[in-house]
């Protein structure tokens, strides 16, 4: 049985302070289940706090970003073992942020995996269509090249350390979500790429998360399609309420 995870992305936002006064609100407030994961993403210089603060308590902590290089002479570069060594090994790659405004591409998506895998991290890969595939109807396309140039070069053992995100690129911060029936066909539609692939075991534990201006107001539907496991939120995780609502929806 796969489990549930809901992940707040807070892209560059929070300060020290900011970050302190969320995870405390959350620790209050957390009625956490254990088949639900509840994992947050907050900058770089907050992970350490961040993780010394919900060591006891249910709440996973994860980077936005990782090098794909080991270490050297990479200027403003954060590695793998550094991350490990202030107790991070959860990571989001693939973001399109990442990929459209740092230049990610397919090569850099590859090398932040196996990076990522051989220091043993767990992995959240974003993918998704722009607004424009979708229009076109090119969207199961669009999808599946990203997934095959990327995801395909691993292994079965490599997939099992992987979660999934379908994020639309124009459901992202424009409060514009994908409907849930949407949100279905692709993830389904992944899942069977996966199984292709990779065989039914590893397609059906595969966690595979929807992301795109998901709400308190339209979480609960969306959390109700079968093939979704759960939800990457940006905006709506900053502030505690909200995501919390968010997860009681899951
Ligand atoms: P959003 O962002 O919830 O603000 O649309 C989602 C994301 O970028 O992960």
């Amino acid at each position: 049985m796969r489990k549930k995870i809901l992940v707040g992305n807070w892209k560059m936002n929070k300060n020290l302070s900011q970050t302190d006064q969320f995870l405390k609100s959350i620790n209050n407030d957390l009625n956490f289940k254990k088949n639900k994961r509840f994992i947050v993403a907050p900058s770089f210089v907050n992970l350490e706090h961040a993780v010394k603060k919900s060591r006891n308590s249910p709440v996973e902590i994860c980077c936005q970003n990782i090098s794909e290089f080991e270490e050297g002479a990479y200027t403003g570069e954060v590695s793998a073992k550094m991350l490990s060594s202030v107790g991070v090994n959860i990571v989001i790659i693939g973001h399109s942020e990442r990929r459209e405004l740092f230049s990610e591409n397919n090569e850099v998506l590859k090398n932040k995996i196996k990076t990522a895998l051989n220091n043993n991290f767990e992995i959240i890969f974003c993918f998704g269509e722009n607004l424009s595939e979708r229009k076109n109807n090119n969207h199961l396309n669009a999808v599946k090249d990203q997934i095959i140039n990327t995801l395909f070069e691993f292994d079965s053992n490599d997939l099992k350390k992987i979660i999934l995100a379908y994020e639309p690129i124009w459901a992202i911060g424009t409060g514009e979500n994908a409907t849930a029936e949407q949100a279905q066909q692709i993830h389904f539609f992944v899942r069977e790429l996966i199984e292709n692939k990779f065989g039914i075991d590893i397609a059906s534990n595969l966690t595979i998360l929807y992301g795109g201006s998901l709400k308190p107001n339209n979480s609960k539907e969306l959390f109700e399609k079968k093939d979704v496991d759960g939800g990457l939120v940006g905006g709506a995780s900053l502030n505690p309420d909200s995501f919390l609502e968010i997860y009681r929806s899951l």
